[in-house]
């Protein structure tokens, strides 16, 4: 479904249930990361960009202090609750807005009542930030609707708490942000420490290509804490000769090499993957700037080789769309993209090939595994925004 098409069906669906037009439609898009994964809760470097698919939200402000909102992807499932006081969580895609709600009040700023309908076409477990652009688009909406104004990377804060306190998730601020801040036919460079960004446009005659694995793990949320601890533990044992060091970020690849034998096995392979992954993403930047395009998908498969073996995220299935997308003749690099554990890669490749690239996807994750990727062209989208 096009982005028109989603537009046209939250306000089709607001307009039957609520019987009116709805006072503000947004979008929030989901994110592939180009380069920089489990660094944000590392206090280092990411690379990601919105994409062109997005949760779309048509809301209104009511007059009595409560959220009716309707699912559509769920079935037109509703939830009701009130936001003047913190709602009880269910478990579900209502924990989300109600996440938001949580966080507006932890700041005591009050949300409005709202009537909303909202639909998405972020896949969901997918590693494309599908509950990011749910809490983005809400968090939006209760700003524009209720008596407060937040800037946007501000707004991205406040949807990360509430994802890491109210939710339960203790994710970094990456998805939040591009989220928020995305830009139209850019990568966003982002430090995570200092929130700092830069943007750069992605260039001509390249094709960013999301293959989904349509591998979903329920453990990755476990595992993404663990690979937490592990990055804690490894900098509070480097801080003992190093103790200037907050964080990984502050470490480099030499001292890694010098200090190294002091960590477990395990958690040295984690440290190494973070700090090298930094130096990777400065490395992209330079490449993306400079149009040196080889050097770009090297430091992707590179990226993509460490996630495997130092950070132990990946899956076979991953792994084998990425050997099967650098086969592929105009094919610059490929990698995991998000967390991990299933989900997608991303392959850039340039647009004459994309054809041959989405064929032999195809056929090879066919023959390897009996079924087929998702496999679409994906272009760097704004980050959120009323329509
Ligand atoms: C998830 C988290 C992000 C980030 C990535 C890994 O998407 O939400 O904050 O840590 O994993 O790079």
């Amino acid at each position: 479904m096009s982005q028109a098409e989603l537009y046209d069906k939250v306000v089709k669906a607001f307009q039957l249930r609520f019987q009116h037009k709805p006072q503000l439609v947004v979008r929030a898009p989901g994110r592939v990361n180009l380069i920089g994964e489990h660094t944000d809760y590392n206090d280092g470097f990411v690379m990601p960009m919105a994409v062109d698919r997005a949760a779309w939200l048509a809301v209104s402000a009511t007059e009595e202090p409560w959220a009716t909102l309707r699912a559509l992807d769920m079935g037109g499932d509703e939830a009701i609750f009130p936001v003047d006081q913190i709602p009880a969580s269910v478990g579900g895609w209502s924990d989300y807005p109600k996440a938001i709600v949580w966080a507006l009040h932890e700041r005591n700023l009050k949300p409005v009542g709202i009537n909303a309908v909202f639909s998405s076409d972020v896949p969901v477990g997918a590693g494309m930030s599908s509950s990011a652009a749910v809490e983005v688009s809400f968090g939006y909406a209760w700003m524009k609707l209720s008596d407060f104004e937040l800037e946007l990377p501000d707004l991205a804060l406040l949807a990360q708490r509430a994802e890491n306190e109210y939710v339960g998730v203790n994710c970094g601020i990456m998805d939040q942000m591009i989220s928020a801040c995305g830009r139209d036919g850019h990568a966003m460079l982002l430090d995570t420490r200092t929130l700092k960004r830069g943007y750069f446009p992605m260039p001509e005659g390249v094709a960013v290509v999301v293959a989904d694995s349509l591998v979903r793990r329920s453990l990755a949320n476990s595992e993404y804490n663990v690979r937490r601890s592990q990055c804690e533990q490894a900098v509070s044992i480097l801080q003992e000769h190093l103790p200037g060091i907050k964080a990984l970020r502050d470490v480099n690849p030499d001292q890694l090499v010098s200090l190294g034998h002091m960590l477990p096995d395990v958690v040295l392979r984690r440290a190494r993957h973070v700090v090298h992954e930094n130096a990777r993403v400065a490395q992209v930047a330079r490449a993306l700037r400079a149009g040196q395009l080889e050097t770009v998908g090297k430091l992707l498969v590179e990226g993509h080789h460490s996630l495997r073996d130092d950070y132990e995220v990946s899956a076979p299935e991953l792994d084998a769309l990425v050997d099967a997308a650098i086969e592929v003749e105009g094919c610059y690099g490929a990698r995991l993209t998000g967390a991990g554990f299933g989900g997608c890669v991303i392959v850039l490749v340039a647009e004459d090939n994309v054809s041959e690239l989405k064929s032999h996807l195809t056929s090879r994750y066919q023959e390897l595994f009996d079924t087929q990727p998702r496999v679409y062209i994906t272009h760097p989208a704004n980050g959120v925004s009323e329509v």
